[in-house]
């Protein structure tokens, strides 16, 4: 694809649609709607607001780390603090979808709150071609998603969804983002979807479990990189495993590692991880977080299993 084209095409797109109008852009730090974010920003400039929902289920640090990367580029981030009103709709919620709808519901009304206090009528969204293609085809319910299943977001939420790089897959937005000056650490990066750490943890959602994930993805992210996977996380399972301290028995959390390697997240294969990495990771996860009592490796392809866990 020839990026440059895109970007004149889809700038020039923006400005027809918003007009004189002001938009939103949800911003989540990950390569898709930060691809989005700097293209509305050239295209609208001031017209567009930035907006972080931070939603208790972002990796370690990230709602700073993205602010920081915005503000090199002149674009500004407000982070908007939503915890609570997240793990709330999460609450006693175990069924995959039953989840992934909560977060989608809590998602677009706090979201639509924002765009109605901003004014705006538009939200710029990073959907990108694999999220239409698997929610069509029922693998899964993105959270961002709407217009393609038939929902009006203007009639239920009160405005209009924008998604400029719908038609594009990973490797085409990366292309984009690099041709808009984003740094190579965002253009880059390893895919994190929309719900995030949500997609980790088996079983219930809550603060505990999140930041016990949180903590486990960021050593297999920090063992993992000088490899360069596709793709590398923690996931908690919702089972205790046997485990012994102090020549005690005590149940323990189940930590599993994924790593894949994709090109554009339709089909994966596990990482070949060589078995030092791996056993750090396992010595580090259970040094570290004391309440896991056992760390497995995941060695199933997509498909069979899907990238995430829910
Ligand atoms: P799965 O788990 O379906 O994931 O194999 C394929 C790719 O999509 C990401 N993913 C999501 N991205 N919202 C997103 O923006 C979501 O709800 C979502 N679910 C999965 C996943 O990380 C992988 O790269």
């Amino acid at each position: 694809m020839n990026a440059k084209q895109f970007v004149k095409d889809k700038i020039a797109g923006i400005r027809k649609t918003i007009g004189n109008g002001t938009a939103i852009s949800a911003l989540s730090g990950g390569v898709d709607s930060s691809a989005c974010t700097a293209l509305a920003a050239r295209a609208i400039g001031k017209q567009l607001k930035v907006i972080f929902i931070d939603d208790g289920l972002m990796r370690e640090g990230e709602p700073q780390q993205v602010k920081k990367a915005f503000a090199k580029l002149g674009i500004k981030v407000n982070i908007v603090n939503y915890r609570k009103k997240f793990f709330a709709a999460l609450r006693g919620k175990t069924d995959p979808e039953a989840k992934r709808r909560a977060f989608r519901n809590i998602f677009y009304k706090v979201f639509g709150k924002e765009v109605l206090k901003s004014k705006a009528r538009f939200l710029i969204q990073g959907t990108i071609a694999a999220d239409i293609i698997e929610t069509k085809g029922g693998v899964k319910t993105q959270h961002n998603i709407l217009e393609q299943i038939g929902i009006d977001p203007m009639k239920g939420y009160g405005f209009k969804v924008v998604e400029p790089v719908k038609e594009l897959f990973k490797p085409g937005v990366r292309l984009v983002a690099r041709e808009l000056g984003l740094p190579e650490k965002i253009y880059n990066r390893m895919p994190f979807p929309g719900p995030g750490l949500m997609t980790r943890v088996i079983g219930e959602v809550t603060p505990r479990r999140v930041a016990l994930v949180r903590k486990a993805t960021c050593i297999v992210e920090e063992e993992i990189a000088s490899l360069k996977p596709f793709q590398a996380f923690a996931v908690l399972l919702n089972d205790k495993g046997t485990g012994v301290e102090k020549g005690k028995r005590k149940f323990g959390e189940i930590i599993v590692i994924r790593s894949v390697e994709s090109r554009d997240a339709m089909t994966a294969k596990p990482t070949p991880v060589p078995f030092n990495i791996l056993m750090k990771i396992s010595t580090r996860i259970t040094a570290e977080i004391p309440s896991v009592t056992r760390v497995v490796y995941e060695i199933t392809p997509k498909p069979p299993a899907t990238i995430e866990y829910i």
